[in-house]
């Protein structure tokens, strides 16, 4: 882990009219990282990733990527520096091919020359060569992800936010899905900040997890300490976690 975060939000606050979607939040990422970003549901998890990411504006609070602020900055530009993110409900164009998917990634850094390559590079190594000519609306959720995380791979960012990546995969597709995140953590070097409900992936490859409710960060830790925390046994996980760690 090195000392300067590549990710820093600092005092972040978005509100919907009068609710208080995320309150003075604060955390780091470093490079190199694993963080999951827990919590229940409407606990501000996904607003505070779109407020780091450009779709929203946030009322109050700064966002700092790579040394650059980027508060207010827009979404490709945000993606242009080397941050790319998925959607909790999936975006990919129902009607696109799973290639022409990934393609529209790539041209986040590549001309028209040199797109394939890459297209080609992130299709292998995501195991999607078999469905690569099929259109995305005849997909299952599984694959769906796989090629969502895809077209953001093909963005070739350095810091991946993935928003719900694992949910509705059984077992085998979600062994396959945490292995896959952890060589792209160790072999590509792409720092992840994940927010998670499935606790075995949450508490598999994570290093720190940081835990928000009610729009507040309310812990921070390993997953061993989170899945103890006494306030975060109350507000969200019960015990189930502690099952998980490894
Ligand atoms: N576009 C919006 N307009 C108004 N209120 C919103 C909007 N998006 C989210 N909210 C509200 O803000 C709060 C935080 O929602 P958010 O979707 O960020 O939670 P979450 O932690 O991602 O929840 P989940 O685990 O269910 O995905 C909730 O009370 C939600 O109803
Ligand atoms: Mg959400």
């Amino acid at each position: 882990m090195e000392n300067q975060p590549m990710l820093k939000v600092t005092n972040l606050t978005k509100k919907f009219g009068n609710l208080v979607a995320v309150n003075n939040a604060s955390m780091e990422v470093y490079p190199g990282e694993i963080v999951g970003l827990i919590g229940p549901n409407g606990a501000g998890k996904t607003t505070l990733f779109n407020a780091i990411t450009g779709l929203y504006k946030p009322e109050n609070g700064k966002v700092v990527f790579k040394g650059v602020n980027i508060t207010g900055f827009l979404p490709h530009k945000i993606c242009k520096l080397g941050m790319s993110r998925t959607f909790q409900v999936t975006r990919a164009f129902l009607h696109m091919t799973v290639e022409d998917t990934v393609r529209v990634g790539a041209y986040n850094r590549r001309n028209e020359k040199n797109v394939l390559a890459k297209v080609d590079e992130i299709i292998e190594l995501c195991e999607l060569g078999d469905i690569r000519t099929r259109v995305c609306g005849d997909l299952g959720l599984a694959q769906l992800r796989k090629v969502e995380l895809a077209r953001a791979l093909a963005t070739e960012p350095e810091m991946l936010l993935l928003d719900e990546a694992g949910a509705g995969l059984n077992a085998t597709e979600l062994s396959a899905f945490m292995t896959l995140l952890q060589s792209l953590n160790k072999d590509y070097h792409i720092t992840f900040c994940v927010v998670e409900h499935v606790m075995q992936m949450v508490m598999g490859i994570c290093q720190r997890i940081v835990v928000l409710d009610s729009g507040e960060l309310i812990a921070s830790g390993t997953p061993s300490e989170i899945s103890h925390n006494q306030r975060v046994i109350e507000a969200y996980l019960g015990k189930r976690a502690v099952n998980y760690v490894n």
